[in-house]
């Protein structure tokens, strides 16, 4: 079993786009009973809120199933469980200094790395371009199964 959390600023945007979109893939190769997908928040600002309207619309758009969630924020307990803890920004990396000093397994990666870019995911809470995100995501997703071998 491989674990996975993704992490961003509220968990109503990026993160919840990614963990729907990675368990899209899984699902269509045949391996949702391989992984575990999850995502959080490192603030407190949207604790409890759903997704984002216009992440629901880009992910209906794409054709990728997603329920009705709350946002959740990242706590020690996901630290210690999840294998791969994958963020969308350079912010989400400042953010979580704490873990990023006791992460001596590497579980901590920012997510683009995986398209083998080093910059952030874009992020569409300024912007509202989820199409940008959407693309992105799905790109790094892509690469990080790849990167496991699938
Ligand atoms: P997310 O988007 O981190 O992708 O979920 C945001 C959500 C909330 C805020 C910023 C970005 N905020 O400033 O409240």
């Amino acid at each position: 079993m491989i674990s996975v959390i993704f992490v961003c600023l509220g968990n109503i945007c990026r993160s919840p786009m990614a963990e729907f979109i990675l368990k899209d893939l899984t699902a269509k190769k045949g391996l949702s009973d391989s992984f575990i997908i999850s995502s959080a928040a490192t603030s407190m600002e949207e604790i409890g809120n759903d997704m984002h309207c216009g992440a629901k619309s880009k992910l209906r758009e794409a054709g990728v199933p997603f329920s009705k969630r709350r946002a959740v924020l990242f706590d020690d307990a996901d630290f210690d469980y999840y294998d791969y803890i994958l963020l969308m920004d350079k912010n989400n990396l400042r953010r979580m200094s704490y873990y990023v000093k006791k992460d001596t397994m590497g579980k901590i990666h920012m997510l683009m790395e995986y398209a083998g870019e080093n910059r952030d995911i874009a992020d569409p809470w300024y912007t509202g371009d989820f199409d940008k995100t959407y693309d992105d995501i799905l790109k790094a997703c892509q690469g990080f199964l790849k990167s496991l071998g699938y």
